[in-house]
């Protein structure tokens, strides 16, 4: 049984803060230095209250419109966040009961800014093996909640958003291929290391990032990734309609179009415009490509991602 995405979502919280708003906030910046050294020239901010599954309902009640199912058909929940709404329930459970359903298999998926590519290729494998027939596979995160406003370094990078996808079995093939995979000696370069105990947080509750270092490791392992699962797909660069890649930098995405030899106009960007949304990034790219109709039914595209962890993957589809 194939695995093919039926339907696509997404929301962004109203407030957008432009490279200039942060300045006038009071951050140690430019919209120069921002636009020159990463591409971003705007994000959006989730209200105060506003949690990474009410963005996350927004997302999955457009992704299920655009499948033309009731959310009752879902029968599996994988959600992929780093900014959860609790430390438990899941915010995949949240995200059900938001929805009005139960029933369904529901959890969260962490992996950083590759959680919807690592959430993705598990829902594949549910659906392959016969056990489930319709996945939503949501990425959502309120980012801004983890972001230290004097560390002009990470501050100036991250949005709030949420995207997601209607992954549903079929006759014809959707998901060809996926790579997933983790090194955790590389967990110090990007982390937010701390945690709650005894009612006091303990370490550190901010995003904590050598830039240089993730941006060096990031290149190497999109290139490579790319490659590999272009060749478990048995197809070359060419054969590939769009590349939606992980939106951190644009910097990072145009070295890796250059890599696999693909014309930037054929690179979903939207880095400018919601910055680095995490594991929201992809799905919010997708389904921006698809409603404005660049991205057509039999089209074939390469997601991927690479994140916190460290961990990365690549998934190459037909639409
Ligand atoms: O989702 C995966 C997670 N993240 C990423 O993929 C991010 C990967 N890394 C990057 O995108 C880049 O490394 C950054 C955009 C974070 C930084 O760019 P860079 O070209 O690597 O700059 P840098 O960290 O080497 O810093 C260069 C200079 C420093 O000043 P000095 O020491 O040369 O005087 C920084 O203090 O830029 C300074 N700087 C800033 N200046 C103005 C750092 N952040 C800012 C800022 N505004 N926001």
């Amino acid at each position: 049984m194939h695995a093919r995405i039926t339907g696509t979502g997404s929301y962004l919280p109203h407030l957008a803060l432009s490279n200039t708003d942060l300045v006038k906030r009071g951050v140690d910046t430019s919209d120069e230095w921002i636009v020159e050294r990463t591409g971003i020239r705007s994000r959006h901010i989730a209200e105060e209250g506003q949690m990474a599954s009410d963005l996350a309902v927004e997302a999955s009640l457009s992704a299920i419109a655009a499948a033309g199912i009731s959310a009752e058909k879902i029968d599996l929940i994988i959600l992929a966040t780093s900014t959860p709404d609790y430390i438990f329930p899941s915010t995949a459970c949240l995200l059900q009961s938001k929805l009005g359903i139960s029933g369904a298999a529901a959890f969260d998926v962490q992996a950083v800014c590759s959680g919807f590519i690592y959430a993705l290729t598990v829902a594949e494998k549910f659906i392959h093996s016969g056990s489930h027939r319709c996945a939503l596979v949501v990425g959502t995160e309120v980012f801004s909640r983890i972001l230290d406003w004097s560390d002009r370094g990470t501050c100036v990078l991250f949005g709030d958003g949420a995207g997601a996808v209607i992954l549903e079995a079929s006759e014809e093939p959707g998901i060809l291929a996926s790579a997933l995979h983790a090194d955790g000696a590389h967990h110090g370069i990007l982390e937010v290391p701390g945690n709650v105990c005894d009612g006091k947080v303990v370490g550190l509750p901010f995003v904590k990032m050598d830039g240089p270092a993730v941006f060096k490791f990031a290149v190497k392992v999109l290139a490579e990734v790319a490659r590999e699962v272009l060749d478990r797909a048995g197809m070359d660069d060419a054969a590939l309609d769009w590349l939606i890649p992980h939106q951190a930098n644009i910097r990072i995405i145009q070295s890796t179009a250059k890599k696999l030899g693909l014309a930037m106009d054929k690179v979903i960007t939207t880095v400018d415009r919601h910055g680095n949304t995490s594991a929201a990034s992809i799905p919010l790219a997708l389904d921006v490509a698809v409603r404005d109709g660049r991205i057509k039914p039999g089209h074939t595209l390469m997601l991927e991602g690479v994140g916190g962890g460290f961990t990365w993957g690549a998934v190459v589809l037909k639409f």
